[in-house]
């Protein structure tokens, strides 16, 4: 019998999870689920799973030939740019088919009020002159920094605005917040509660990422009218994307033959 294909599945998504399962028991695919270990408690795939960094662009290319790995199935977020494009030139270089998983983006609705960010540094820097005083900062804990200096009274753009931030893992000792108040949570989360939480913290802004997927946080923004900093993705390395979980399956089932 012809050996399985191996198939390196980069995850750390809803989506790449769903695909792990999918691909548990393929008859002619063994799954290998790697994740970059950045989150407390993730949930875990089933099958073979190798979490951490693989150490840049030669680090995963040695992996690919030490674990003789056939396909490359990039399922990370839309935001991890850097595994996308290690994975892209590891895969070009050494001639293994990959593609992209990348869920479609929120686009706005009529009635939306959003403002386009390049990147949360710029988010932060157009804060400085934006009248908004209580905001909900939905980003992951790396990316809280450049927020910091906005809330201080002494600082001659801080005005002191108050953040109601929210991250799925508590940051690490030592790490300052901007003023307000933590909440901690992994979506995905319900547009009613999303709704009562801004109402509750009045607030007057939502800074978030063009994840995509569910959207309660920006459904229940355009609800209150309440306007809403997009930070753009970054953008895809070259090659074959694929927008849904059942893409990316039929690209493996095609790719494993
Ligand atoms: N960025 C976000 O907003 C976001 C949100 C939700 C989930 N995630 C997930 O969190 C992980 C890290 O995201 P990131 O934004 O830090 O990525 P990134 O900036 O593109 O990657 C930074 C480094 O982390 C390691 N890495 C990333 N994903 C990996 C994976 N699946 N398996 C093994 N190593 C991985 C790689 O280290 P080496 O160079 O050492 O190989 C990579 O160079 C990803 O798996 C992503 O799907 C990210």
């Amino acid at each position: 019998m012809a050996r399985k294909r191996n198939l390196l599945l980069l995850g750390g998504t809803g989506e790449g999870l769903r695909l792990a399962r999918e691909l548990e028991h393929h008859p002619k695919i063994h799954c290998i689920s790697s994740l970059a270990g950045r989150t407390e408690n993730p949930e875990r795939p089933p099958g073979t799973v190798r979490i951490g960094g693989f150490g840049g662009v030669a680090g995963l290319s040695e992996y690919l030939v030490t674990e003789k790995i056939d396909l490359v199935l990039d399922a990370t977020h839309p935001f991890a740019a850097q595994m996308a494009r290690h994975a892209f030139e590891a895969c070009q270089a050494l001639g293994i088919p990959r593609a992209k998983l990348v869920r479609p983006p929120w686009v706005p609705s009529p009635g939306d009020r959003w403002t386009m960010m390049p990147s949360v540094t710029a988010a932060a820097i157009f804060l400085r002159f934006h009248p908004a005083q209580r905001i909900f900062l939905t980003l992951g804990r790396q990316e809280i920094a450049p927020f910091v200096p906005l809330g201080r009274e002494d600082k001659p753009h801080g005005n002191g605005r108050w953040f109601l931030t929210r991250m799925i893992d508590p940051p690490a000792d030592g790490v300052v917040l901007p003023p307000g108040d933590l909440i901690l949570g992994r979506g995905p989360f319900r547009p009613e509660d999303e709704r009562a939480l801004m109402q509750q913290h009045r607030i007057d802004l939502l800074v978030t990422k063009n994840a995509g997927g569910a959207a309660a946080k920006i459904a229940a923004a355009a609800e209150l009218h309440i306007p809403v900093l997009m930070i753009e993705r970054p953008p895809l390395p070259p090659g074959e994307t694929l927008d849904s979980v059942g893409a990316a399956l039929a690209w493996a089932n095609l790719s494993a033959v």
